[in-house]
């Protein structure tokens, strides 16, 4: 049944493209000498289309750049007594060097693996990402980033390592001094 239709769709549009063919083929012989009146319509269409374009789009982009998360990752930043904590990337673990951090304070994760590329992922309860960087063997990507709230954090995989890389889940307690 699929099959039948898709002939026939085939078939259609094979002849609209075999029209096309001999639509340009009859009109080849035709010389139209001057193009300047054909020229300033399809530049007239092209500046039409391109303003068109900036008017859809450039509210876009300006939407979609007001919600950077460089402020966090600034906040993040600055200079204090860091907490920090080593994470290892494993198949299929994560090594963490402790559990448990205090909230407000700057945190710097120190995200490493010992195999493979990892994709290190730190979620808050409602399993909203609120921090990540890339565990690459050999290499030692820091992270800071200040928890604000108490509660449980998962800290899953981002990057497909293997058979059971939906494995790699740990969890990192945020609380109060
Ligand atoms: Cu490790 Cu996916």
């Amino acid at each position: 049944m699929m099959q039948e239709i898709a002939w026939q769709l085939s078939l259609v549009l094979m002849t609209l493209v075999a029209f096309g063919f001999g639509f340009v083929a009859i009109n080849s012989g035709v010389r139209v000498e001057d193009y300047t009146p054909l020229q300033k319509r399809a530049y007239r269409i092209r500046s039409k289309l391109f303003w068109t374009l900036v008017a859809g789009l450039g509210p876009a982009m300006i939407y979609t750049l007001l919600d950077l998360p460089y402020g966090a990752s600034r906040a993040g930043n600055q200079a204090g007594p860091a907490q920090v904590v080593e994470a290892t990337g494993h198949q299929w673990r994560w090594e963490l060097s402790r559990d448990r951090v205090v909230k407000d304070q700057p945190v710097e994760f120190r995200v490493t693996s010992a195999d493979i590329n990892h994709g290190f992922g730190i979620y808050d309860a409602d399993m909203h990402l609120v921090a990540q960087t890339q565990a690459m063997p050999g290499y030692t990507n820091t992270l800071r980033h200040t928890f604000t709230a108490d509660g449980t954090y998962k800290i899953l995989c981002m990057e497909y390592c293997g058979i059971a890389h939906h494995n790699m889940m740990s969890e990192i307690k945020v609380g109060s001094l």
